[in-house]
C-alpha cells in the first residue's frame, strides 16, 4: 500500500494554481507558514496587491509562481497555467465579495468538491437552512462539459430550501447551477433572494495541504445590502461546520474513481460525472485511480 500524505508528484495537480491563503488572513510584514501538496510553504504580503511565496524547507529556493485573484494568494509548484479560471460575477460593482471561511478539514480535496456538489445531503446535514424533510427529493438535472473551457457543469438543479441565504425570508424553491473549473475548486450559482433576475455565487477553493488534508476557502459573491459581514460569515461558517464532521468521517479519505467503488443513486449523477472527469484529466493525487 502506498503511503498517503506524501509530497505530490502528480503532474496534473502540480501544474495547477492552488490557493495558499486568503488575503484577509495575511499579517502585513510577517512571514506566514502553510502547506501545499505535502511541502511547507512560506509567504509574505501586504494583504492587498503584493505577495510572494517560497518552499520553506529550501533556503536556496526562489519564489514560486504566484498570482492574486478572488481575494486569495494562489501558488503553483510546477508549471502554472497562463491564467486561473474566471468568475464573471466577481467583477460586478454591486457585488459583495468576501472570504467567508478558511477551515481545515481532514479529508482529500476531491471529497470536499464532491460533497459540495451533492444536493442530497441538504435536508439531513443542513436541516433548517439548505433543506428540510419531507422536501428531500433530488429532481432530475442535467450534467454537461463545456466544449470551450472543459468545465464540468450541473444545470437545471432545483431544491426546496427553508433558509437559502442570510438574506432569505422563509422557504423557497431555489435554482442552482454547479460548476467545476479545476480539479479541486468548485462553485455554485443560486437564486438570489434580493434580486430574482440574478444569482448569488459561492465558491469552494480547496487548498491541498496533503492528499488527505485541506484548507477549504469559501468565497461568497453576494447581492445583499442588508446583512453585515459578520452575519454573512456566520451563515457560511455555520454551513461549513455542519459539513466538516461528515467529510472527516468519510472512508477512504481519498476519492475512489472507480465507478463501481461506491453505490451510485440518481442524486449522485454529478458525483459520477466528477469522478469520470477527474479520471479523464489523469488526476492521481487525492484520489484512488481506477
Ligand atoms: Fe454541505
Amino acid at each position: 500500500m502506498r503511503a498517503i500524505d506524501e509530497i505530490c508528484v502528480d503532474p496534473i495537480i502540480l501544474n495547477q494554481w492552488h490557493p495558499i491563503v486568503a488575503l484577509n488572513e495575511i499579517v502585513v510584514g510577517a512571514v506566514g507558514q502553510t502547506m501545499l501538496l505535502g511541502q511547507r510553504l512560506s509567504y509574505q504580503g501586504n494583504g492587498e496587491d503584493q505577495a510572494t511565496a517560497w518552499v520553506a524547507a529550501d533556503p536556496s529556493t526562489t519564489s514560486i509562481p504566484t498570482l492574486l485573484k478572488f481575494g486569495y494568494l494562489w501558488g503553483c509548484l510546477g508549471e502554472p497555467p497562463a491564467t486561473l479560471f474566471d468568475i464573471a460575477e466577481y467583477d460586478e460593482p454591486d457585488r459583495r465579495n468576501l472570504n467567508s471561511a478558511s477551515i481545515g478539514v481532514h479529508c482529500s480535496a476531491p471529497r470536499a468538491v464532491e460533497n459540495f456538489l451533492d444536493m442530497g445531503h441538504f435536508p439531513f446535514v443542513h436541516t433548517g437552512y439548505l433543506g428540510e424533510e419531507p422536501h428531500s427529493e433530488v429532481l432530475e438535472y442535467q450534467v454537461s462539459i463545456d466544449a470551450d473551457t472543459g468545465d464540468l457543469w450541473a444545470t437545471e438543479c432545483i431544491f426546496w430550501q427553508p433558509m437559502a441565504a442570510a438574506s432569505a425570508i422563509g422557504g423557497q424553491m431555489v435554482d442552482y447551477l454547479y460548476r467545476v473549473p479545476h480539479p479541486y475548486c468548485t462553485l455554485l450559482y443560486k437564486s438570489c433572494p434580493a434580486d430574482k433576475s440574478r444569482m448569488d455565487v459561492v465558491a469552494l477553493f480547496n487548498q491541498p495541504l496533503t492528499s488527505t488534508q485541506i484548507r477549504g476557502h469559501m468565497l461568497m459573491s453576494y447581492l445583499d445590502e442588508d446583512n453585515d459581514l459578520v452575519a454573512l460569515r456566520h451563515f457560511a461558517q455555520t454551513i461549513f461546520a455542519q459539513d466538516k464532521p461528515i467529510l472527516e468521517n468519510q472512508y477512504p479519505k481519498e476519492l475512489p474513481l472507480d465507478p463501481r467503488a461506491e453505490t451510485p443513486i440518481r442524486a449522485d449523477k454529478i458525483a459520477i460525472a466528477y469522478r469520470r472527469w477527474l479520471s479523464e484529466l489523469g488526476v492521481t493525487y487525492g484520489v484512488i485511480p481506477v
